[in-house]
């Protein structure tokens, strides 16, 4: 059994089925919903009901408060539909925003690369190409592990090979590729069994792409990154894919990490930067070991920013992912630097535990 849904002010209509949530139904069906945790506890996908009945699921009472509910407010991520519905939702969608439908995959584990002491590479060859945005994350379904974790894609979409079915491959431009960036996490059991357990050719389930962490292409501002730890893997993707296209803007990568050790793709990024001369990279290390004679920056990443722009960040755009000390810390330095709010976007990269 199914219901329609019928999303105002646009008149989209949805099939959402028996037991489904509206904004997996959504999603799933390349209809733009916001959203944010997935899991009714942020309250970004709140919509009003303006016709139907539904179960309105597991909301926290923070994300929606009673009066909300009386109101006949709903957050979508919770809420399934007992009868045909009709509701009313903020539908503003970014104008880059090309809404690829998300799908479900077979993922087998085509490579696992060591990346740092606490960061694992996995690539994944996927049953078949995944269409994305170089920035956008998957939701993995980890064995033995309630629910799924999200990771973001740390490769770009582009396709070398669009003919390539070796299930080995580890080329990273091949579209039915996903490469993840995995912490450990102490006492984690999703990334715990990720680094401890996971083989090559083991094959895991996932769904995506999800997420609004993007590029804008359509204006024409200088780029500035800024990543800390495995958060490097969005960025990385968004920066590959504006190389690859031979986007002309300046491109600014600030990478943060505690000690030379953990400062992965180091000589990724070193090289294109000679390769490309509107591409500049600036690792920071805030907790430098003796053993790393380290002569770049030390200190913070968003007190590197600072330093490189002398407070002056305006005319750019910035794309910031990390954990959310980092993030808050370097908003706060990029909107004392003169950019306003509207230029930062930004991906919390809370612990896949
Ligand atoms: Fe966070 Fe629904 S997306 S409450």
């Amino acid at each position: 059994m199914s219901y329609q849904v019928t999303v105002e002010p646009t008149g989209e209509m949805i099939e959402v089925d028996d037991g489904q949530t509206i904004l997996d139904a959504a999603l799933r069906q390349g209809v733009w919903l916001p959203f944010a945790c997935g899991h009714g506890t942020c309250g970004t996908c709140k919509v009003q009901v303006l016709s139907g009945f539904a179960d309105v699921g597991n909301a926290s009472s923070f994300a929606l408060m009673d009066v909300e509910r009386d109101e006949g407010k709903v957050l979508a991520c919770c809420c399934k539909p007992e009868s045909d519905m009709t509701i009313e939702a903020d539908v503003d969608v970014d104008a880059d925003f090309l809404g690829y439908p998300v799908e479900d995959y077979r993922a087998t584990v085509a490579a696992i690369e060591t990346l740092s002491p606490t960061i694992r590479g996995i690539a994944f060859k996927l049953d078949r190409p995944m269409r994305f945005q170089a920035g956008q994350y998957i939701n993995l379904h980890i064995p033995g592990v309630e629910g799924t974790r999200a990771f973001s894609i740390a490769n770009p979409p582009s396709c070398a090979d669009p003919s390539c079915a070796d299930p080995s491959c580890a080329d990273p431009s091949c579209a039915d590729k996903v490469l993840l960036h995995v912490r450990k996490v102490a006492g984690g059991a999703a990334t715990g069994w990720l680094h401890e357990q996971l083989q090559v050719g083991d094959v895991l389930d996932l769904s995506g792409p999800y997420g609004q962490f993007f590029v804008r292409k359509s204006d024409s501002q200088d780029v500035i990154f800024i990543a800390g730890g495995s958060g490097l893997s969005s960025p990385e993707a968004m920066i590959l894919d504006l190389l690859e296209t031979g986007d002309g803007r300046q491109i600014y990568l600030f990478q943060g990490a505690r000690n030379l050790a953990e400062l992965y793709h180091r000589e990724r990024f070193e090289s294109l930067a000679a390769q490309h001369t509107n591409f500049h990279y600036i690792p920071a290390l805030n907790d430098v070991l003796p053993e790393d004679a380290w002569q770049g920056f030390s200190g913070f990443v968003h007190e590197a920013v600072i330093q490189h722009f002398n407070h002056r960040c305006s005319g750019h755009k910035a794309y910031l992912c990390g954990p959310p000390p980092m993030i808050d810390a370097a908003v706060t330095a990029l909107m004392q630097s003169r950019l306003f709010e509207r230029d930062i976007h930004m991906e919390r990269f809370v612990t896949a535990a």
